[in-house]
């Protein structure tokens, strides 16, 4: 994959080397998102963030890493805050937020308009989440965060045994972390979830024609002993036609303490792409784990900045000029990691 000038809309543009390459930019951004080191590799650059979609990670860990980088964010949140509310076309909104940006990520309830956006957009355009369809930097951060736990645990992504849990049918992150995961080899993985939640067919041919194993199941405690990884998703509510539809669902699938000891093998990591639902009838990732050293889910949201940066470092092409331009910071960061 050429990086330079692209777009990111879909884990199905990368190959298993353009995921390392990533991964290695991400590694040299420790210092800088860690606060050890400051970088104004950006100066004068000018992220355009357009969220029209609730998000907390998403949308601040790119306006951090882009500020890392020493550039500058202009965001606009909600559909009311955009003339989009007042008619205004995908193809209109591109050509002009282009003309005030080097490069845009935008969060958006349709499937397929963060590339319909692209289409006309003048500058690069990262998917920060369609609809259902994707949320690839999502699954790159996953991806990081499943390699970073590994090491040291002497397993490998090839081999990985991992299960996903829950709304697999309207949760995109598992459908981005599908197709990533289908780049690697021998993979075993479990997919529990409702029957009326299932993970979309090709996304389960797809893992099956990479040659892995795949189990569907609706019970939880089947689906994940054996394994390294739990990765645990929340009932799409805003997907349902109704919070009642939902509730059928919610809290089908608990994970905590009592469930992991009784039936996780003694390291297995756990993951969520957050945010978790902690309301009572939900907590499909009990709040009681969270003394359980190997509960990552914030391990995980910190990697968003690292790999976010290091997207942004290769898409405008500054990855080997980060050094150049660093210098100390001056401000106390103790205990901050
Ligand atoms: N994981 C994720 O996309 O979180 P936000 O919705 O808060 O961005």
């Amino acid at each position: 994959m050429q990086f330079a000038g692209s777009h990111i809309l879909s884990i199905s543009q990368f190959e298993r080397a353009d995921v390392e390459q990533l991964f290695t930019v991400a590694d040299a951004m420790r210092p800088y998102a860690h606060r050890r080191r400051r970088t104004c590799v950006l100066d004068g650059a000018i992220l355009g963030s357009m969220f029209f979609e609730p998000s907390t990670r998403t949308r601040i860990s790119f306006g951090s890493a882009f500020n890392l980088l020493g550039g500058e964010v202009r965001e606009t949140t909600g559909f009311e805050h955009s003339a989009i509310a007042k008619g205004e076309s995908l193809w209109d909104t591109a050509r002009v937020l282009s003309g005030y940006s080097d490069i845009v990520v935008m969060r958006h309830p349709e499937n397929g308009s963060v590339a319909e956006f692209a289409a006309a957009s003048r500058v690069p355009v990262i998917n920060g989440g369609d609809g259902t369809n994707e949320h690839p930097s999502q699954a790159l951060l996953d991806l990081y965060t499943i390699r970073s736990e590994l090491a040291g645990r002497e397993r490998d992504i090839d081999g990985l045994r991992i299960a996903m849990v829950g709304d697999l049918c309207f949760g995109r992150t598992v459908h981005s972390l599908s197709k990533l995961l289908s780049l690697f080899a021998d993979l075993r993985v479990s997919l529990v979830s409702p029957e009326a939640l299932k993970m979309p067919a090709e996304v389960v041919d797809n893992l099956q024609a990479a040659g892995h194993q795949v189990l569907e199941t609706d019970a939880l405690e089947q689906g994940i002993a054996d394994v390294d990884i739990v990765y645990s998703t929340r009932i799409q509510e805003e997907r349902f036609a109704s919070r009642e539809e939902a509730d059928l669902y919610r809290g089908r699938f608990r994970l905590n303490q009592s469930v992991y000891t009784a039936n996780c093998e003694p390291n297995t990591v756990i993951m969520h792409p957050l945010p978790r639902d902690s309301r009572e009838g939900a907590r499909e990732l009990d709040i009681d784990l969270n003394d359980n050293p190997n509960l990552a889910i914030f391990r995980q949201s910190d990697n968003g900045v690292l790999v976010r940066m290091a997207m942004f470092a290769l898409l405008l092409d500054v990855a080997d000029q980060i050094s150049e331009h660093d210098a100390p910071v001056n401000w106390c960061t103790e205990r901050r990691f």
